[in-house]
């Protein structure tokens, strides 16, 4: 397992709600990170058909491209009446022709899927939030964190914080959606803490134990 050296490295990713996300969750820790947006990195094909894989692609190019290490995060919604779709196809479900993404196209058409199948309780409309995190340095050497959160979908959406589909899940132990919920309440987690709530704050968790020296 190589250090991370100068507690530097980069975040592979270009999605504004994960890269809010991550930064809340590095405060602590005094890392100086940049994000693959701001360097300007091109995104790689999401090509694989696992998190791991599309994880491992991400964090692979960033690293190749900075010759930092590099952290990712391949995360979905897998919907048990629906096979575990959208899955690793969770951003695709969203992506117009444009190439622009429109997540209430991408709850409307999940929502139309759960209705073809008559899921119309919440125990037929059971699902989670999976978020695979890979660490990868430029010679390839990898390690993967991963985080789930159960919970069900609802309708309509809820809630106007967050961001993806925040707004049509309600973990379990909770009567509000992601969507309604703070960012303290969604992915507040600090070191120390035992609890952590979503899949990237559970998966960032198993990071930070593992290589931030968290406790
Ligand atoms: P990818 O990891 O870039 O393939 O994209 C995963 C997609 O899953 C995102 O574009 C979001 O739509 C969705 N997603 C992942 N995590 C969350 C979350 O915490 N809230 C809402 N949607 C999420």
């Amino acid at each position: 397992m190589k250090p991370i050296e100068n507690k530097t490295f980069v975040l592979a990713s270009h999605n504004k709600g994960k890269l809010r996300e991550f930064s809340d969750l590095l405060r602590p820790f005094g890392y100086s990170v940049r994000s693959a947006a701001e360097l300007g990195l091109d995104e790689p094909e999401e090509t694989g058909s696992t998190f791991e894989e599309n994880a491992y692609i991400k964090a692979h190019a960033a690293a190749v491209a900075t010759g930092l290490p590099a952290l990712s995060d391949d995360s979905g919604l897998c919907v048990d009446a629906l096979d575990g779709a959208p899955g690793v196809y969770t951003a695709d479900w969203a992506t117009k022709e444009d190439g622009s993404r429109d997540f209430m196209m991408a709850m409307e058409k999940t929502e139309k899927l759960l209705a073809e199948k008559g899921a119309d309780t919440p125990q037929k409309r059971t699902g989670r939030f999976v978020a695979t995190l890979c660490l990868c340095f430029p010679d390839g050497e990898a390690e993967y964190f991963r985080g789930a959160v159960d919970g069900h979908l609802v309708w309509p959406p809820r809630g106007t914080d967050g961001f993806g589909y925040d707004p049509v899940f309600q973990p379990d132990g909770f009567d509000i959606t992601f969507g309604e919920m703070t960012a303290e309440e969604k992915h507040g987690w600090k070191p120390g803490d035992e609890q952590a709530l979503s899949h990237r704050a559970r998966a960032f968790r198993e990071f930070a134990r593992a290589r931030l020296g968290a406790a």
